[in-house]
């Protein structure tokens, strides 16, 4: 069963019913196995409709909050608080050394499954398209053929679609932005953004600094590009540690910081705003450019989209890359990077390496973000994520053995599971993957190869049995493993 959010103004009083019910069982109000609000009273109590409390009663039966008892009511269910109480993973400490990255086919192995059907995907931080805007993409896509079908086929070099570069810029308004479309460059995903920006501001054998754990794309750019790593702690509720990155600062020549510091991945962390102005205002005494992977900005759980670094920089010492493949389409792979004084090296850079860029996609993204349909389509995408993740949280702090510990991020769709020591999440991650279950294990994240007792979990599927069955599947699985010694 899945849960479809109602789309319109509704929604907010729909998260107003979820919060309510939340409240009162997270205080101990009531308690597992009492009856809740019947949906007459509480349509009464909050004042909005009775189809909003019902909509919101099986979003909480989802989440494993409230259960239904035929003819009798909704109750709590017997198991429900414990995933609140369940703590956030450890910041583990990780030695400031800068280091050679070195990954093998652990990638490849990631990636090959991520397209099989046949596997559940909890590895790769993919999402289901059937929560992607798929209609509505491939009617934009028409439109743009037909109104231009020469240029749709033609070659569109770099920076790319003017109209998509406006729309792209025009976003950043409300993050109080003043961006010239110039200044933006279209890139293959975020992945080609990041890697343009990191071509751009380093040269072989230079000292990157990144989050620990990072995303795993961003070692595997600088183990290509002969770079050498340095690895920052962070936290998973507020990102990479500032007072150690100025430690490093101090110590190394560090020639660029790349961090996710919107909901990063894997750690889910959000850096609160007054912090990024520090990180800002820290490279910017350095001169050390900052790569902002901003690419889950917009699949914020609160009231308000986060801002970002270059809301803080006075100096265009940050390069913002994004995309809008965890949102739109992640076939289409439109990413980009806001470049500033690096724009013309960025441009360079991809006129070396890929020349132009596919006409019809940014013709499609210029259209469809014309329409407007992409804010409704947000609002219903940032619900669905919050609840796959909240079930997602609630069900594997029901199913793996005490002492685990899991993020509980506030935007984007990927949990940090830190499972007791001395299991090995290489090994869980081949037996899972005997049983058709993919994860992604801990040390990818990190060149030291520590976090072997963690894994990534993708929430970027809507909860149903197979998702269910596969979670209970890895309980029993590390179960199996404490019991025999990891
Ligand atoms: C933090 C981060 N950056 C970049 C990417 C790559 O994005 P794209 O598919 O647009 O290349 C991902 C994808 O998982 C990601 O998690």
């Amino acid at each position: 069963m899945t849960v479809s959010a109602p789309a319109s103004s509704q929604g907010f009083l729909y998260d107003q019913v979820i919060g309510h019910v939340r409240q009162l069982v997270d205080k101990g109000t009531l308690k597992p196995g009492d009856r809740a609000p019947s949906l007459r009273a509480l349509s009464r109590q909050l004042r909005v409709s009775i189809s909003t409390v019902s909509q919101a009663y099986a979003a909480l039966q989802e989440l494993g909050v409230l259960r239904v008892r035929p003819q009798s009511g909704y109750y709590v269910d017997s198991t429900a608080g414990r995933p609140q109480d369940s703590p956030v993973p450890r910041k583990t400490a990780v030695s400031q050394q800068p280091r050679k990255v070195r990954f093998g086919e652990l990638f490849e192995e990631i990636f090959s499954v991520a397209n099989d059907p046949e596997v559940v995907p909890l590895g790769a931080a993919v999402p289901s398209v059937e929560l992607m805007p798929v209609k509505g993409v491939l009617r934009a896509t028409q439109r743009a053929a037909a109104r231009h079908p020469e240029r749709a086929i033609g070659y569109c070099f770099p920076p790319g679609n003017a109209d998509l570069r406006h729309e792209i810029a025009r976003r950043y308004v409300d993050l109080g932005l003043a961006i010239d479309p110039d200044n933006v460059i279209v890139t293959s995903g975020c992945s080609e953004a990041l890697a343009l920006s990191l071509q751009s501001v380093t040269r072989r054998g230079d000292i990157v600094a990144v989050e620990s754990p990072t995303y795993f794309s961003v070692l595997r750019l600088i183990e290509r590009m002969g770079l050498l790593a340095v690895e920052i702690d962070s936290d998973p509720e507020s990102g990479m540690c500032l007072d150690a990155l100025e430690g490093a600062i101090e110590t190394m020549d560090i020639k660029a910081v790349v961090a996710v510091l919107n909901f990063s991945n894997p750690l889910g962390s959000l850096m609160p705003d007054e912090r990024k102005q520090r990180l800002v205002g820290l490279l910017e005494s350095a001169g050390i450019p900052l790569i902002e992977d901003d690419i889950y900005g917009d699949l914020y759980f609160g009231d308000q989209r986060p801002a970002i670094a270059r809301c803080y920089d006075g100096k265009g010492l940050v390069l913002t890359c994004s995309s809008f493949s965890k949102t739109i389409a992640p076939g289409y792979r439109i990413g980009w990077v806001v470049a500033d004084r690096w724009r013309d090296d960025v441009i360079e850079w991809k006129q070396a390496t890929s020349s132009a860029m596919c006409s019809l996609p940014q013709m499609a993204m210029a259209d469809y973000l014309r329409s407007g349909e992409y804010e409704r389509h947000l609002v219903r995408l940032r619900r669905a994520y919050r609840l796959q993740v909240e079930k997602m949280r609630y069900m594997l702090a029901r199913h793996l053995p005490e002492g685990t510990r899991i993020s509980n991020p506030q935007g984007g769709f990927v949990l940090w599971v830190e499972m007791p020591r001395g299991i090995d999440a290489l090994e869980l991650l081949n037996r899972a993957l005997r049983e058709n279950i993919s994860l992604t294990p801990g040390m990818m994240f990190s060149a030291t190869r520590k976090f072997r007792n963690f894994v990534r979990v993708n929430c970027g599927y809507p909860w149903d049995e197979r998702i269910e069955h596969a979670v209970i599947r890895l309980g029993e699985l590390v179960r199996e493993m404490a019991h025999s010694g990891g």
